[in-house]
């Protein structure tokens, strides 16, 4: 089979990898891919990003499967596009991609269906927005409704705080446009877990769980970024909480998009907050998480393809997906700086030894030669018996690669 993958981080690369190692893959174009997909087995990078011209490369080299990596194209309606020219996508359809594509969308989804979620208002307006400030309690969680690359949502402690965050979203319009309609909604306190699923609709299979580390510092201190490393599977998802975000949350996900009859072949990737409460859906992503991916597709043992196309053929409900029983962490190195300003173009370079252990993000090869380019520059994977071991694997194989100004949290893994 010829595959063709979109997108260009390293839950890209992790994909790429992991559908690599199905025997019926013959070939991934990857658009555009990056340095890790450049060397990956099988693997081509295509410099291409337009939804019309992906759908022309599709054509011509009679493209088996289209996944879909980022949320932007979906909330494009890129797989749409490809279904109307016939073709075969991965990934919901427009509208089921606005479960993350709008805040204010998913919320009434959530609220119409019963899923567990924080209580929240809806503002269009800014002179309301302000004025409910007034009376709500502190902390209080303010949202853009659109995308906004993951930094439309503010934490605010003081009113003060939450006038600064609805003014800049919504009469500087700093996120141009995303901001102009905003929820407000409640603080809840707990631990997160990202739970990743794959629906065809009619069945919904979740993964095994996954424990983002999203602050920059240790001890989650400082600004958040899109996730400075993973642990899976997540140690705070026991038995019991499995079990309350089954009934109380994804079965009732479910059904909202069997009764909304949203065309959902695709990933539904859940972000939780487990509070003394119960557990709570902060929000739906309808892709993979980014490290996420990395963690939970290297315990992954049953043939991802195989899987993507039990979905394609809705038929979920007789798959089962094996598991590894190790434990994972991966371990993002970053360029220093991130998520603020940093410098690009520094040599990376991986021994031989830690190679298959290694998901490149911001990476390319340029006349090859391994460059950092982006904030996130790799994964570093490690595994083990339990979590421990995972950590002691992880942090010793970040010492066979290296790239100039690398920095990475050391506390991966660590949780109280
Ligand atoms: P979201 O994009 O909705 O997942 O929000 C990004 C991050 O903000 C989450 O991963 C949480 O760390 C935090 N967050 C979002 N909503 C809430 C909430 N209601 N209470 C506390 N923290 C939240
Ligand atoms: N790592 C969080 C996300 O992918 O949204």
């Amino acid at each position: 089979m010829k595959l063709l993958l979109i997108g260009s981080g390293g839950r890209e690369h992790a994909l790429a990898w992991k559908l690599a190692k199905s025997p019926k893959v013959e070939k991934i174009f990857v658009a555009p891919g990056n340095g890790g997909t450049a060397i990956e087995d099988k693997c081509e990078n295509i410099n291409v990003t337009d939804i019309e011209e992906l759908i022309n490369f599709a054509k011509k080299e009679i493209i088996d499967i289209t996944i879909v990596g980022p949320e932007e194209p979906l909330t494009k309606g890129i797989v749409n596009k490809f279904q109307q020219e016939g073709l075969k996508i991965f990934g919901p359809a427009q509208n089921g991609a606005m479960l993350e594509g709008s805040k204010s969308f998913s919320k009434a989804f959530m609220k119409k269906y019963g899923v567990k979620t924080a209580e929240y208002e809806i503002f269009n307006n800014a002179e309301e927005a302000l004025k409910y400030l007034e009376k709500c309690s502190y902390p209080t969680v303010i949202k853009v409704d659109g995308l906004a690359a993951g930094k439309g949502v503010a934490i605010c402690e003081t009113k003060e705080d939450a006038v600064k965050a609805v003014n800049s979203y919504m009469l500087d319009d700093i996120f141009n446009g995303a901001g102009q309609k905003i929820v407000i909604e409640e603080f809840l306190e707990g631990v997160e877990a990202s739970i990743l699923s794959i629906t065809d609709g009619k069945t919904i299979i979740p993964f095994i769980s996954a424990k983002d580390h999203k602050q920059i510092f240790d001890g989650g201190k400082g600004p958040n970024t899109g996730g400075m490393g993973v642990l899976a599977p997540n140690p705070y998802v026991t038995e019991e909480i499995l079990e309350d975000f089954k009934e109380n949350i994804m079965n009732k996900t479910l059904i909202g998009i069997r009764e909304e009859a949203f065309d959902f072949k695709g990933i539904i990737f859940f972000g939780l907050m487990i509070t003394k409460k119960g557990t709570y859906l902060l929000e739906y992503n309808v892709r993979m998480g980014d490290p996420e991916t990395q963690s939970v597709l290297y315990l992954m043992e049953s043939d991802l393809l195989e899987v993507i196309q039990a979905a394609l053929s809705e038929e979920l409900a007789n798959i089962e997906i094996k598991w590894n029983n190790e434990v994972c962490i991966n371990v993002v190195l970053a360029s220093n700086g991130y998520p603020g300003k940093f410098t690009k173009g520094y040599e990376i370079q991986i021994d031989e030894k830690v190679k298959d252990k290694v998901f490149l993000a911001g990476a390319k090869l340029e006349d090859n030669i391994l460059k950092t380019n982006g904030g996130r520059v790799l994964s570093v994977i490690g595994t083990g018996k339990n979590l421990e071991e995972a950590r002691e694997d992880a942090y010793s194989n970040i010492k066979d690669v290296t790239f100039k100004n690398a920095y990475y949290r050391k506390d991966i893994g660590i949780y109280e």
